[in-house]
C-alpha cells in the first residue's frame, strides 16, 4: 500500500516557486529520498509533508487520509533536522521522552518505550547524560530517537548527517539504514549528496527547481538517468558533442560512428562516465564497439583507491576520468597527449536542449 501520495502539490514564497506539480507515490516501508541541489525545494517539500507550513495547490495523503489542511502535530509524522534539535536542558532519556509526556501517556509506558527506542538506536548507556556531553553523531541518535518514539506513519529527514565528519557521516548512514529496516518505518529523507541517496535508498527522486526530475532505483537512476540533468548530478557523467551524419551518430572528438539513430532533428549530446573512460599511453589496437578519443591531460589527483585526471580532448572538450591508480598515467605531466577509450555501450544520448531527455537505446546494438 501506498504511505505517502503527494498529488499537484505547489508551494510558493511570494512569486519564488519552490515546488511546482509535485505528484509521487512513497510505498509503505520505503526509505525514500529526495535528493538535488542547494536549493531545489527539498526542505520546502519536507516542511510540506509535515505542515510546518502550507500548500498552495494539490494534496496529500498518508495512508489513505488527506492530511494536507491537518496541523503538524495530527499528521503522524517524525522528524529529525540537520542541527539535532535536542533540548540542551534536558537529558537524552527526558528528551526522548518529551514528544510522549505531551500525548498523555501513563509515566510507566513512557519508561519502557523509551528504553526501546534507546536500545534501537544505541544510547542506552546514555540515558542519563546531557546533549553537551554528547559528541554529534550521538546527538543525532538522540534527535532520531525523539523522532520514532512516537510511532509516526512516516520518518522524515532532512540532511540529518550534513553537520558530521566524513567518516562518522558514513558511520552513521548505515544505521540509520539498519534502523529503519529494523522498524520497517516509511521515511522520506533530504540530502544533497548523491553518494549518500545512491548508499541508503530504496527509491531517489532527484529535484531540480522544484519539479521532478526522475524518481526511480539507485541503480536504474545511475544507469539510466532520464535527462541531462540526472545524468551531470548523480554520477558526473562527461557530455560530448554528437553531430548526425548520414542518420548515424557521429562522435567529432572520436572521429567515429557511435551508430544509428532514428531521424531527428533535435541536437543530441553523448554521455559517459567517469569510470567508463580509460587513458591510454602510446598505440593500442582499438576493440570493436570501442572508440578512441584524442587529446591532453590538464590535471592528475591522486586520492588513494583511485586517480582522478581531468583533461582536454583534441576538439576543446573537457573530460573527467576515474579510475585506479596507474603508476604509468601517474607520471604523466599537465600537457601530455594520451587516448580516452570508452565503448560505445556505455554511453548515453541525450537531447541537447533545455528538456535534455533521454533518447532510446536503439543505437547500442551497433
Ligand atoms: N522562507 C522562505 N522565503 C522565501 N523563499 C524561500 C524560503 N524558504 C525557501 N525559499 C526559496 O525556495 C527555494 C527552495 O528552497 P529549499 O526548499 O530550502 O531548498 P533546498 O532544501 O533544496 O536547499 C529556494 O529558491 C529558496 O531560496
Ligand atoms: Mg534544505
Amino acid at each position: 500500500m501506498a504511505s505517502v501520495e503527494i498529488v499537484g502539490l505547489k508551494k510558493l514564497y511570494g512569486n519564488v516557486v519552490a515546488l511546482s506539480d509535485i505528484t509521487l507515490t512513497i510505498e509503505s516501508g520505503a526509505f525514500f529520498t529526495l535528493l538535488g541541489p542547494s536549493g531545489c525545494g527539498k526542505t520546502t517539500l519536507l516542511r510540506t509533508i509535515a505542515g510546518f507550513h502550507f500548500q498552495d495547490a494539490g494534496t496529500i495523503h498518508i495512508d489513505g487520509k488527506s492530511i494536507e489542511n491537518a496541523p503538524a502535530h495530527k499528521r503522524g509524522v517524525g522528524m529529525v533536522f540537520q542541527d539535532y534539535a535536542v533540548f540542551p536542558h534536558l537529558s537524552v532519556s527526558d528528551n526522548v521522552a518529551f514528544g510522549l509526556k505531551q500525548r498523555k501517556i501513563s509515566a510507566v509506558d513512557i519508561k519502557s518505550r523509551v528504553a526501546d527506542v534507546l536500545e534501537a538506536v544505541q544510547l542506552s548507556e546514555f540515558a542519563e547524560r546531557m546533549p553537551h556531553e554528547l559528541s554529534g553523531g550521538q546527538q543525532q541518535r538522540v534527535g532520531l530517537a525523539r523522532a520514532i518514539v512516537i510511532n509516526p506513519t512516516v520518518l522524515l529527514m532532512d540532511e540529518p548527517l550534513s553537520n558530521l565528519d566524513a567518516k562518522l557521516r558514513v558511520d552513521l548512514r548505515a544505521e540509520l539504514r539498519r534502523i529503519q529496516q529494523d522498524l520497517g518505518m516509511t521515511t522520506v529523507y533530504v540530502t544533497h549528496d548523491q553518494e549518500e541517496a545512491l548508499a541508503m535508498s530504496d527509491v531517489v527522486c532527484v529535484l531540480h527547481d522544484g519539479i521532478i526530475q526522475q524518481a526511480a532505483s539507485p541503480l536504474e537512476l545511475y544507469n539510466q538517468p532520464a535527462n541531462k540533468f540526472v545524468a551531470s548530478f548523480v554520477g558526473g557523467n562527461n557530455f560530448l558533442k554528437v553531430v548526425l551524419k548520414d542518420a548515424e551518430a557521429y562522435l567529432p572528438s572520436a572521429e567515429a560512428s557511435l551508430g544509428p539513430v532514428s531521424a531527428t532533428q533535435t541536437p543530441i549530446v553523448a554521455a559517459v562516465r567517469p569510470e567508463n573512460i580509460s587513458i591510454v599511453l602510446g598505440e593500442e589496437k582499438l576493440k570493436k564497439g570501442n572508440v578512441s578519443v584524442p587529446g591532453a591531460i590538464n590535471q592528475i589527483s591522486f586520492i588513494g583507491r583511485e586517480m582522478e585526471v581531468h583533461a582536454t580532448t583534441d576538439t576543446g572538450e573537457t573530460l573527467k576520468i576515474i579510475a585506479r591508480p596507474d603508476v604509468d598515467v601517474l607520471e604523466l605531466k599537465a600537457g601530455a597527449r594520451v587516448k580516452f577509450i570508452f565503448a560505445k555501450a556505455d554511453v548515453i544520448l541525450f537531447e541537447d536542449n533545455e528538456n535534455g531527455l533521454r533518447l532510446e537505446d536503439g543505437l547500442r546494438s551497433s
